[in-house]
């Protein structure tokens, strides 16, 4: 008895690890998945792998469960960039934030992409910002280190608006003070990272 329940309890943690769609640590972690596409290459499992150029564009993100009604923030952060550019393994890896664009809706279409079995509910938004995208530029190193960007949507309320200077620092971003700032507190309906080398 004690041990079917160590087993459950075992396979009930293994589950939720391998359902998470954030990486290992990260905070807050999320279970439901963010569709992320470029070009014709989805993210099929948490951190798929993609090249530099592959990410150049801003992907089209959506769903693939059901289309979501909401509106919502799209942000896209580097986990890890070195703080020390000439040692990188010396200190602690910081975060870059490559996109934080608003007024995300569903677009009324779907797309099919190889390797996602049901077709994707697109999200659309016709703003760019207050953080245009900039795609992954991850540095050389030795021995070579890929870096995780996650991908987290917010819904966002009616008339949510956020100013550039609210974003604060790009380099060194800080989610948990972003959130508080705009006042976003319930937790990232949908997530997903992928893996760029350099
Ligand atoms: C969106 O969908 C949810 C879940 O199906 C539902 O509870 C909610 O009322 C819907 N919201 C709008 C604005 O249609
Ligand atoms: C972000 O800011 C919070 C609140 O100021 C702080 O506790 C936390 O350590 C910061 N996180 C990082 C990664 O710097």
């Amino acid at each position: 008895m004690l041990f079917t329940t160590a087993s459950a309890l075992v396979a009930t943690l293994f589950a939720g690890l391998v359902s998470a769609q954030t990486p290992v640590g990260f905070t807050p972690a999320v279970e439901a998945k963010l569709e992320v596409i470029y070009g014709t290459k989805a993210t099929i499992e948490p951190g798929t792998g993609f090249t530099k150029t592959e990410t150049a564009r801003q992907p089209t993100i959506g769903t693939s469960d059901v289309a979501l009604n909401g509106t919502y923030v799209w942000l896209l952060i580097d986990l890890d960039v070195p703080s020390n550019f000439q040692n990188p393994s010396s200190g602690p890896r910081r975060t870059n934030l490559h996109a934080l664009i608003t007024g995300f809706k569903f677009s009324g279409q779907t797309v099919s992409v190889a390797g996602v079995s049901n077709p994707i509910y697109t999200l659309t938004s016709s703003s760019t910002g207050p953080i245009t995208y900039v795609g992954p530029s991850p540095p050389a190193e030795n021995p070579p280190y890929a870096h995780k960007y996650v991908s987290l949507l917010y819904e966002t309320p009616e008339g949510f608006t956020v100013t550039r200077q609210q974003v604060g620092q790009t380099f060194g971003f800080n989610l948990t003070t972003f959130v508080d700032t705009v006042g976003l507190t319930a937790a990232p309906v949908r997530a997903s990272y992928i893996s760029v080398a350099a």
